[in-house]
């Protein structure tokens, strides 16, 4: 890739960080937090490319940001809790975790799948500048490679990045340093699913009750199977195949289908000119259109294990160990 521009904070600087969002490219901007690595999150290629970029091994959910309320509102469904948290500590370094909108944009790589969505207004002037300008939410996990430690610097960002992606808008050291608080408002009590910018104390005082954890304070989840941490289809999933019984459903990439293809049910093909990109944008959809075909099993054919590639099969054999 062409060398990545360093953007300067000004009128400009959003403009053109503007521009390459909107045409599907990735930008790294600050937050109060940390600087995000941003892309549309409606343009699933678009998203698909931050996973490239950083080199991360597993889709997991992103966190869409958006610059207010209202834009919030129109991607999920707020319930009472989600709305006080919304209104005392946006914008601010607060995720709320809470069911898709109807009406919602974001693609399902971004949601990694799920039927929820994290989303967030932070509390930065070039952010929100940012976000006001592209009119869409932007997926932004932090602006590393997979493995690395957050940056705070677009430096930082340069080091990780350079050369992978479009441009680092330069805002300046991000303040806070450490992420944010993300919160599931799923029905049911609030959980905390990894603590972070707004302190607990914050929150349950606000709420007038104890927050209850999904996380311990390192992030990683207290009790596994409390919440729903990726798309698991109902059908059964069977990787690697080389040949398809007679009614199931096929997932298929490039050009050498498995034996027996034709007696497929339904059969959908992740990328035939063997784009991994491509493939991973569609991965989420296609499985969830196989499931609804009403097949017992989804046969996957194989997949590279390159790139992309490595996500991808990581994702299916989480589908495939579930039932
Ligand atoms: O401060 C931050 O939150 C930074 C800046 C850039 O905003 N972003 C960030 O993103 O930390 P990331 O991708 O590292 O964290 C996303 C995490 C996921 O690992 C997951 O735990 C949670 O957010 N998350 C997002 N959507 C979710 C969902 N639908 N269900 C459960 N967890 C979700
Ligand atoms: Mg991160």
């Amino acid at each position: 890739m062409a060398q990545t521009e360093r953007l300067a904070a000004d009128a400009a600087g959003v403009e053109r960080a503007t521009e390459i969002l909107r045409s599907g490219g990735l930008v790294a901007f600050p937050t109060e937090t940390v600087y995000g690595l941003g892309a549309d999150a409606t343009n699933a290629e678009a998203v698909a490319g931050i996973y490239a970029a950083k080199e991360r091994p597993s889709f997991n959910p992103l966190i869409a940001h958006v610059d207010s309320l209202d834009a919030a509102l129109a991607q999920g469904e707020f319930d009472d809790t989600a709305m006080r948290l919304a209104k005392a500590f946006w914008p601010g370094p607060l995720t709320l975790v809470v069911p898709v909108a109807k009406t919602g944009t974001i693609s399902d790589l971004a949601r990694a799948g799920l039927d929820s969505v994290g989303l967030r207004v932070p509390a930065h002037l070039l952010a929100h500048a940012l976000l006001a300008h592209v009119g869409r939410p932007v997926a932004a996990p932090s602006a590393n490679r997979s493995g690395r430690i957050s940056p705070t610097e677009a430096d930082h960002v340069l080091g990780d990045l350079e050369g992978r992606i479009g441009a680092v808008l330069d805002g300046g050291p991000a303040l806070v340093g450490v992420e944010s608080t993300i919160i599931a408002c799923l029905g049911g009590p609030p959980r905390l699913l990894r603590p972070g910018g707004v302190p607990r104390e914050a929150i349950d005082a606000m709420l007038g009750q104890a927050l209850d954890s999904v996380a311990d304070e390192t992030g990683n989840p207290l009790a596994p199977g409390m919440l729903e941490s990726h798309y698991a289809p109902r059908a059964r999933v069977r990787l690697g195949v080389s040949e398809i019984a007679s009614g199931e459903a096929a997932l298929l990439f490039g050009q050498d289908a498995p034996r027996g293809v034709e007696a497929a049910r339904v059969a959908l093909n992740l990328s035939e000119s063997g784009d991994l990109v491509e493939a991973a944008a569609r991965l989420f959809s296609y499985l969830r259109q196989l499931d609804a075909s009403g097949a017992d099993a989804i046969a996957v054919g194989p997949i590279p294990n390159a790139g992309l590639g490595e996500a991808i099969n990581d994702r299916l054999t989480r589908a495939a160990a579930d039932r």
